[in-house]
């Protein structure tokens, strides 16, 4: 508004009136519950607490973005790659994609990580609400400031954990802790190329030679993806353009056009 304001032109009411609306909603009214189906013979069903604004209390973490929705698709058509796998999942949010993965794929453990206390709050309590009160899970640890373990239990055979970790800390947390997946999965954290240096890095720590990072990346803006490929390529990491799902939940959200990335060590 600054911006039209500063060029010489008029704001349009509709406008006050948007942003009138926006700032005077509450944190407490801005959180919904919503459902998604995803369709793998039978129909899995995910709920999740999320904010009802894509950016809330400075994190663009607390709802679901349209790679998570692509991603848990995708990853339902490929199931057999996760199936009996460890899955370290980065910049989670509030849990789409690991929720669909743990229960239609049956990994041998899945990971959620991301570093924004808010989001890990929602997203622990997201993984309650779709996993704990079912008769095969079983509640195993909550919060351990030591271990950056928010919580962990085992859901039919697979070990779920959420863990507090910031890209920028993936190297020392490796080294205190035993943690070796055979798959890294990430949706829409691509954004920011500031973030990017603390990401590949740690990626590149991740990657051994038989395992492999898919990653689901709305595309908003050209350059910024054309960067990260850069980096890659700097930090000697190729990828491969994998095919979109066949078939993608029809969403609210603004569409843009979504690639699905397989990176991996060169060898
Ligand atoms: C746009 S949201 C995507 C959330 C989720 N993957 C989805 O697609 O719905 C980006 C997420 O990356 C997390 N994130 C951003 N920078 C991070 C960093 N340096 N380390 C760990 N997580 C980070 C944020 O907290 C946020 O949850």
């Amino acid at each position: 508004m600054q911006k039209i304001e500063e060029g010489g032109n008029e704001i349009h009411g509709d406008l006050y009136a948007a942003y009138c609306r926006l700032i005077s909603l509450s944190d407490e009214e801005s959180v919904h519950y919503r459902h998604f189906l995803i369709q793998n013979g039978t129909l899995n069903c995910v709920t999740l607490k999320e904010s009802t604004n894509l950016i809330s209390q400075g994190t663009t973490g607390l709802c679901s973005w349209q790679g998570a929705i692509v991603l848990s698709q995708w990853c339902e058509e490929n199931k057999e790659q996760f199936c009996g796998k460890n899955i370290l999942e980065l910049g989670c949010g509030v849990g789409l994609t690991g929720m669909n993965v743990i229960s239609i794929c049956s990994p041998k453990q899945y990971i959620f990580s991301d570093c924004h206390p808010i989001v890990l709050n929602m997203l622990c309590e997201n993984v309650k609400l779709n996993f704990v009160s079912n008769k095969q899970s079983e509640l195993l640890n909550t919060f351990d400031t030591t271990s950056k373990l928010q919580l962990q239990l085992k859901y039919e055979q697979t070990d779920v954990q959420v863990i507090d970790l910031k890209w920028e800390d993936i190297d020392k947390y490796m080294l205190k802790n035993s943690l070796q997946p055979d798959i890294i999965i990430a949706a829409d954290i691509l954004y920011d190329s500031n973030s990017f240096d603390a990401l590949i890095l740690g990626l590149k720590r991740l990657l051994v030679s038989n395992s492999y990072a898919i990653f689901a990346a709305t595309i908003r803006n050209e350059d910024t993806v054309s960067q990260f490929f850069e980096y890659l390529g700097n930090y000697d990491l190729i990828f491969e353009e994998c095919s979109l799902p066949r078939w993608i939940m029809s969403i609210e959200l603004i569409y843009a056009p979504v690639r699905i990335l397989k990176i991996f060590q060169k060898i």
